[in-house]
């Protein structure tokens, strides 16, 4: 079947081509341990569910939801913003529901994207950040990540003639793969290059819960003139444990929130309100504590993680965020991918090539923490004996 060209145009999905090789792998036989995808191995936290199954026994919630987002959902979100971030937003106009963040980037695209338009997307990072301006018909432009600016992007380095083009430009902090927090003054700069340019800057917030040795994430939005220029979008899959739900909002600029709502009500119907709900309790500040709890969990892995790979001699920075360990592939092999090639022939682990997120994270791999202790320990001492 001759797929468009517009889908020819972008590569298989890099998790679901990992997946494949490690089922092959097990159904040969071997005792595979991933440490691929970034899924939460731990359940959603238990008030979220017990909110949840009160909310699907509610018949209110039983029919087409509200595209905009159930109000209860909304006025959560505004609130939490509020305590959390110091961002005040109304939650009519400045605050809408997704189905994830990955929905709501790709649609974002489709929304502000013309053939012709650029994106600026930074590189390396989540993969719709380049697969959805293409699937726009519209060009990525790719900003470097580089660990020696702290895994900032230079803007100065964007080409006056790519400036012209852009429209959207993505960023992620704290930032997967790379497990950066984002660099002191990034966000100011960013705000005034939008200005002067018109671009809308798309804030990917799907990590600001999960951070350590006492470091809190900043909203994009908390940066003086950010809302002129931005939206951000706040993912509960990662913080909540909340994946399998398909929950988020996209917070920001009403102006962008309209165009969104334009497009997203001629495309889906919105999101199950039961799920919306739970959404809600899960940004109740009694839910605090779950959050810290599951931080702790990810800390101690992460130094399992770390120091093992010290030990191996591998260069890694321990990161103050995200579910991420990223480090440079040992001296000897030619790319990142064929030594996770090799990682898993040799060891049976799955690991994510760091150029599988954008050319600039060619020489790096990434080890997820979504894995149980046991079995991270294990596969950490395989990987030490390779
Ligand atoms: C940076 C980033 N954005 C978005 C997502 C997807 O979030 P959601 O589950 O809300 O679609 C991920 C998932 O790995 C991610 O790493």
């Amino acid at each position: 079947m001759r797929p468009s060209r517009r889908l020819e145009r972008i590569p298989p999905y890099l998790f679901a081509e990992l997946e494949r090789k490690a089922e092959a792998k097990r159904a040969a036989g071997v005792d595979v341990i991933s440490l691929g995808i970034g899924d939460p191995d731990t359940p959603t936290y238990q008030p979220i569910v017990a909110a949840a199954q009160r909310a699907v026994a509610d018949p209110s919630t039983h029919t087409y939801p509200s595209n905009r987002g159930r109000r209860e959902f909304r006025e959560a979100v505004a609130a939490f913003y509020e305590r959390r971030f110091g961002v005040v937003l109304d939650p009519e106009t400045e605050v809408m529901a997704a189905i994830g963040a990955k929905e709501c980037i790709f649609n974002v695209n489709l929304a502000f994207l013309d053939p012709g338009d650029v994106a600026l997307a930074s590189d390396p990072g989540y993969p719709v950040y380049t697969a959805g301006p293409l699937l726009a018909g519209a060009e990525p432009v790719l900003m470097a990540l580089e660990a020696q600016r702290g895994f900032a992007p230079d803007l100065e380095a964007i080409g006056p003639a790519q400036l012209q083009r852009a429209r959207l430009m993505f960023l992620n902090y704290p930032n997967n793969p790379t497990g950066a927090v984002v660099p002191a003054g990034l966000f100011e700069q960013v705000v005034a290059l939008a200005r002067r340019n018109g671009i809308l800057v798309v804030h990917d917030n799907a990590y600001s819960e999960t951070t350590y040795d006492g470091y809190v994430a900043p909203s994009f939005l908390a940066t003086p003139g950010a809302k002129e220029v931005g939206v951000e979008v706040f993912s509960l899959s990662k913080g909540y444990n909340m994946t399998g739900w398909r929950c988020a909002a996209i917070v920001g600029n009403a102006g962008a929130i309209e165009q969104y709502w334009r497009l997203k009500s001629n495309v889906d119907s919105g999101n199950f309100e039961a799920v919306q709900l739970a959404g809600a309790a899960a940004l109740a500040p009694d839910l605090d504590d779950d959050v810290r709890a599951m931080n702790a969990v990810y800390r101690r892995r992460r130094d399992l993680v770390c120091e093992a790979l010290a030990q191996a001699r591998v260069d890694v920075t321990v990161p103050k965020g995200t579910i991420y360990v990223w480090a440079p592939v040992p001296a000897g092999f030619q790319s990142a991918a064929a030594y996770c090639e090799h990682v898993l022939e040799r060891a049976g682990v799955v690991i994510s090539p760091g150029g599988a997120y954008g050319p600039s994270g060619e020489g790096f791999f990434r080890i997820s923490l979504t894995t149980p202790d046991e079995r991270l320990l294990e596969a950490v001492a395989r990987l030490r004996r390779l």
